[in-house]
């Protein structure tokens, strides 16, 4: 495998809305994050994604971009990015930007200019189609916020338009070469500023199984999960090949794909050695135990579910490249509340499932404030809810026969709004994220879990983190942390998540997946302790005594 700039990298995930807000205004901003990068430096990251901050009408939160060569004013000015990319560097920190360009803003001037003059040059950037009132839809494939892919294009009752997503993130049509060109010299335009690179947003969405055809329906609102095109869509390859050829590869950029359902086969052409992309994430354990029929039919993941779940796609990627490795991100409940056992949000389990993932090879990514262990908000009820996506799942839980406070309780543990309550920067007021009212109320425990609180404590949360990225980054075990093969330790002990980091060095990783004591056989004598989330390693002969959710890294 070829070596890369970010391979020895720690990465971090900002969304900038609920990361640090400057102005009281109660919405996060740049400003806020470039106050936070000496902090981000102290903890050890050097490549920070923001989730988007260009302009916005925020009917996703951001993810529907209406200029992409502009800063929304709510999260600052053009300067203030220009700024944050410099005292990036400044601190070793390469800024990496989202990248959303399956599909625009309905108020993005491509689309206006398509509503204006449909069968004109913008026309041809969406995917319109003639239609009269009685008549069915081109396909019958339902968006991933509920609903079909069609609405009314607006402005006339013959026409309608493409979104995969919400209807105000019309698709852009990636047939035409004229978009993808517009597309390259946006994606340029940002590398020439100096941008590290980007994440990119719902990419394998942006081919289109042609013409639009309709499948079996898979729930009784006749329609079917979109996901069923995706498995027969071929040629996106093509488009991912031209966009790398274009763009990243001429300035060496990072970029990291938001992948799913890639075509089994096609993980060397996406993130080998000349890759499309640099990485891409691995949602392997984030699509565990969900259910066609919508969230409320969904449940956590079992420790075994997980455990087999990433050796599954270490065994994958080893060899050909490096995935991005997550606990969470702003789509996700908080990690250690989805995959911990309910009830078992002790520091001790938070920092297992922290280690165990970031050793994991791969580039591993925090999600703003997992470094101190936040975790899941609370609902009491649906009007505190913001996100589109939860709304629309609640209405699919109330369709499917449960009441208002089962349909609650059924998604709440899955809305994305549990990661995007603000971080908790200390107990006071605001949890030092604002000074104003947080546009999405705080998680009630901050007055427990903060920052401020964690910094000045040894055996803290934030303090294990800096500790694992200290590791990585460590002269010694660098070499074997970043590059050293993964090779599952006893899989078969249960609720046992072991494997050895073999390189220059042998490391062996064990995490106790329960809070009873289980024993370990250790492989050989003990090198070296380098890490361990309780104070005692109880060690007799060549067992290891666990408690429970203890965490190890031992040299071996
Ligand atoms: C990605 C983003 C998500 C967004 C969607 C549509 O999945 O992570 O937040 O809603 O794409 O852009
Ligand atoms: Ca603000």
């Amino acid at each position: 495998m070829k070596r890369k700039w970010w391979h020895g990298k720690t990465a971090y995930q900002i969304y900038p809305k609920s990361f640090c807000d400057s102005n009281g205004d109660g919405i996060g901003d740049l400003r806020g994050v470039i106050g936070k990068l000496d902090y981000l430096q102290e903890l050890g990251v050097e490549i920070v994604w923001l989730s988007p901050v260009y302009c916005s009408p925020l009917a996703d939160q951001g993810y529907d971009i209406s200029d992409y060569y502009n800063i929304d004013p709510r999260f600052g000015t053009m300067a203030d990015m220009d700024e944050l990319i410099a005292e990036g560097k400044r601190r070793g920190i390469s800024i990496v930007m989202d990248l959303v360009v399956n599909h625009c803003s309905d108020e993005h001037e491509w689309f206006r200019k398509a509503c204006e003059d449909p069968d004109g040059y913008y026309g041809q950037f969406f995917y319109i189609r003639d239609w009269h009132e009685g008549e069915k839809l081109p396909c019958n494939w339902r968006s991933y916020f509920g609903g079909p892919c069609w609405d009314l294009l607006p402005g006339h009752t013959d026409k309608i338009y493409f979104h995969a997503f919400h209807k105000k993130q019309p698709d852009l049509n990636w047939e035409n070469p004229e978009l993808r060109r517009e597309v390259y010299k946006m994606i340029n335009w940002w590398l020439d500023k100096g941008l590290g690179g980007f994440r990119i947003d719902a990419i394998i969405n942006i081919k289109k199984l042609l013409p639009f055809q309709d499948f079996p329906a898979d729930r009784d609102d006749g329609l079917c999960a979109i996901r069923r095109m995706l498995e027969k869509a071929e040629g996106v390859n093509v488009f991912l090949r031209e966009m790398a050829e274009e763009t990243f590869r001429r300035y060496d950029a990072f970029s990291v794909g938001e992948v799913f359902d890639e075509k089994t086969g096609d993980l060397p052409l996406i993130i080998g050695d000349d890759g499309y992309f640099s990485s891409m994430f691995d949602f392997a354990e984030h699509v565990l135990a969900r259910d066609p029929r919508g969230w409320y039919a969904w449940r956590c993941p079992t420790a075994e579910e997980y455990k087999a779940a990433c050796f599954g796609a270490q065994a994958r990627s080893a060899g050909v490249g490096f995935l991005s490795n997550i606990i969470e991100n702003h789509d996700e409940p908080r990690g250690v509340s989805h995959y911990l056992p309910e009830g078992e949000h002790s520091e001790t389990a938070k920092k297992m499932l922290g280690g165990l993932n970031f050793m994991l090879r791969g580039l591993p990514f925090l999600y703003q404030g997992q470094e101190i262990g936040m975790e899941n908000t609370v609902f009491t009820d649906i009007a505190q809810v913001d996100d589109i996506n939860t709304l629309d799942e609640y209405r699919v839980a109330r369709r499917a026969g449960l009441t208002d406070a089962e349909a609650l309780a059924a998604v709440a543990p899955f809305s994305r709004d549990n990661a995007r309550t603000p971080v908790q920067w200390d107990g006071g007021p605001g949890a030092g994220f604002t000074t104003g009212t947080p546009w999405l109320p705080l998680n009630p425990n901050y007055t427990r879990i903060n920052l401020a609180e964690q910094r000045g404590r040894a055996d803290s949360v934030y303090h294990f983190y800096r500790a694992l990225i200290a590791l990585r980054r460590s002269e010694t075990y660098a070499e074997t942390v970043v590059y050293g093969e993964t090779l599952p330790y006893r899989p078969e002990q249960e609720n046992l998540m072991a494997y050895y980091r073999k390189g220059e060095r042998t490391l062996l990783v064990a995490g106790n997946f329960q809070k009873e004591a289980q024993d370990m056989p250790l492989p050989g004598p003990v090198k070296a302790v380098l890490l361990n989330n309780l104070q005692e390693l109880k060690q007799e002969g060549d067992l290891v005594h666990l408690e429970g959710f203890q965490f190890l890294v031992l040299e071996v």
